[in-house]
């Protein structure tokens, strides 16, 4: 899907299906733009595999967008974020092409904190690999020292979403089980990162088993508004984006099944094609 005059979409990758949840707020705010969707569905989920693996799984993702003319790729997954992002930035980008963009969700989502926070007692949620990552952590003490931070782990949440378990009843053991635990780290949490991007899913769930008070940072429309900002401020990448409000989505796994899938994360009907990374 090669644009006019040598501009092509904007690419947007996740494990699986978790970052359709990021895709979707990019087609609400920025609707002219052309994306490719990519899920490395018959590898996910990514959250317990080692920094290796995720780094080199991410840069084969990236390599196979540029080759479909994407000069700007979101890593819509934080896993791939805090695995793999610095190093694709730092080591392969300036040897890859150096004038296209690799941008992932934690920065972002870290620099929206100011105003979700009303004691500055702040909860991240995530994969196991984003939480050992301690991406969050470093992030969070750079630019608010002053933020009580406390993560925990959710091995069992991606492969509940993945399997289409998210809204059954037995994922009500597991939300319960990690959200409980997150919140006996620090009782005065009053915000929550919901740091994968699968968790939007279980949104609901989660809900239940916290006070109302605390808020859940949902991740979609603020990469969303990043992605905006980004884009304002780099007119020489915004001219490369062809803008002809399509959406090409493809997987590893079996093109059927992602398409009903991910019907279900976006609300409408879509198709997907199989490809090998
Ligand atoms: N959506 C990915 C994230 O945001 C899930 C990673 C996984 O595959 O475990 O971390």
């Amino acid at each position: 899907m090669q644009g006019q005059s040598g501009s092509g979409p904007i690419g947007v990758f996740d494990s699986g299906y978790g970052g359709l949840t990021i895709l979707k707020e990019f087609q609400n705010r920025l609707p002219d733009y052309d994306y490719i969707y990519l899920g490395d569905n018959a590898r996910a989920p990514y959250g317990s595999r080692s920094f290796d693996i995720v780094y080199r799984f991410t840069l084969e993702a990236v390599n196979e967008l540029f080759a479909r003319g994407c000069p700007l790729v979101i890593l819509a997954c934080n896993t791939a974020s805090a695995k793999a992002l610095r190093t694709i930035q730092q080591n392969d980008l300036p040897s890859i092409d150096p004038s296209r963009r690799v941008l992932g969700v934690i920065r972002p989502t870290v620099e929206s904190l100011p105003g979700r926070t009303r004691n500055g007692h702040v909860g991240l949620v995530g994969t196991p690999g984003t939480v050992g990552s301690r991406s969050y952590d470093i992030e969070i003490s750079k630019l608010y020292p002053d933020i009580k931070f406390s993560s925990h782990s959710c091995p069992m949440w991606v492969p509940l979403v993945e399997n289409g378990e998210a809204d059954k009843p037995g994922a009500d053991y597991f939300v319960r089980q990690e959200t409980e635990a997150l919140m006996r780290e620090d009782d005065a949490i009053d915000a929550i990162i919901l740091g994968c991007t699968h968790y939007p899913l279980l949104m609901n769930k989660i809900r239940q088993y916290l006070p109302p008070s605390v808020a859940l940072i949902k991740q979609g429309d603020i990469v969303a508004e990043s992605l905006a900002d980004y884009l304002r401020r780099h007119p020489e990448m915004k001219r490369r984006l062809s803008c002809g409000a399509a959406t090409e989505y493809l997987t590893t796994e079996d093109a059927d099944k992602f398409s009903s899938m991910a019907s279900i994360f976006l609300n409408r009907q879509i198709k997907a094609e199989q490809i090998t990374l």
